[in-house]
């Protein structure tokens, strides 16, 4: 199975994955990073460890169907078969989502459905949870609201400050993506699985 990993940012669970792959603890082939930011540090993360990357700029484009379909060639051209999302700062189109049903994934920093948005880890923190986490999902066309393919707690301790709430966060993250990845690639989850309430 090939995949690819879309980004914005600085790409520290794209680097997890790499070195999850490079250990032969993923069992798929990370074959394209694409980035919708020129200065995302993870196309130099991805170059570094030789791994093909695109920069796809958004203002090439005059709508987001436009800049859907071109990074769709991308993924064709090379042959992918399930999209990673980490850190990718863009709702995909409903074309983009149905050209890979049920095959993209993302990883957002709360248990959802709690803290949606960008600054999960902050409102968490804010808010005054005791127990935040990860999730690990499927996308579809609304934010950080797909299917819960896995997740993982993280408490909050009296001690914590955000800064170390981050960075606990962030370590849960970085095992856990190349795990869910793992299992994804080799079609060992139940996906489907979550009903409507009548
Ligand atoms: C991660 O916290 C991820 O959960 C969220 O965006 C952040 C990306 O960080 N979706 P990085 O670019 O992988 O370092």
């Amino acid at each position: 199975m090939n995949f690819a990993v879309l980004v914005s940012g600085n790409g520290s669970n794209l680097q997890a994955i790499i070195e999850a792959e490079k250990a032969k603890r993923i069992n798929a082939k990370l074959v394209l990073v694409v980035s919708d930011r020129q200065e995302a540090y993870a196309l130099v993360r991805a170059r570094n460890a030789g791994i093909p990357e695109v920069f796809i700029n958004p203002k090439d484009f005059p709508d987001r169907a436009s800049f859907d379909k071109a990074v769709l060639a991308k993924l064709k051209e090379s042959s992918v078969d399930f999209v990673v999302l980490a850190g990718f700062m863009r709702i995909l189109t409903t074309a983009f989502i149905e050209a890979f049903p049920n095959k993209i994934i993302n990883i957002h920093p709360s248990l959802l459905p709690a803290f949606k948005g960008a600054h999960a880890i902050k409102d968490a923190f804010h808010y005054g949870v005791k127990v935040t986490g990860v999730t690990v999902h499927l996308v579809d066309e609304k934010v950080d609201n797909g299917e819960i393919i896995a997740q993982e707690a993280v408490g909050i301790l009296p001690e914590d400050t955000l800064q170390t709430l981050e960075t606990k966060i962030h370590a849960v993250e970085h095992k856990l993506y190349p795990e869910i990845i793992s299992l994804f690639a080799q079609g060992k989850l139940k996906i489907g699985r979550r009903h409507e309430r009548p």
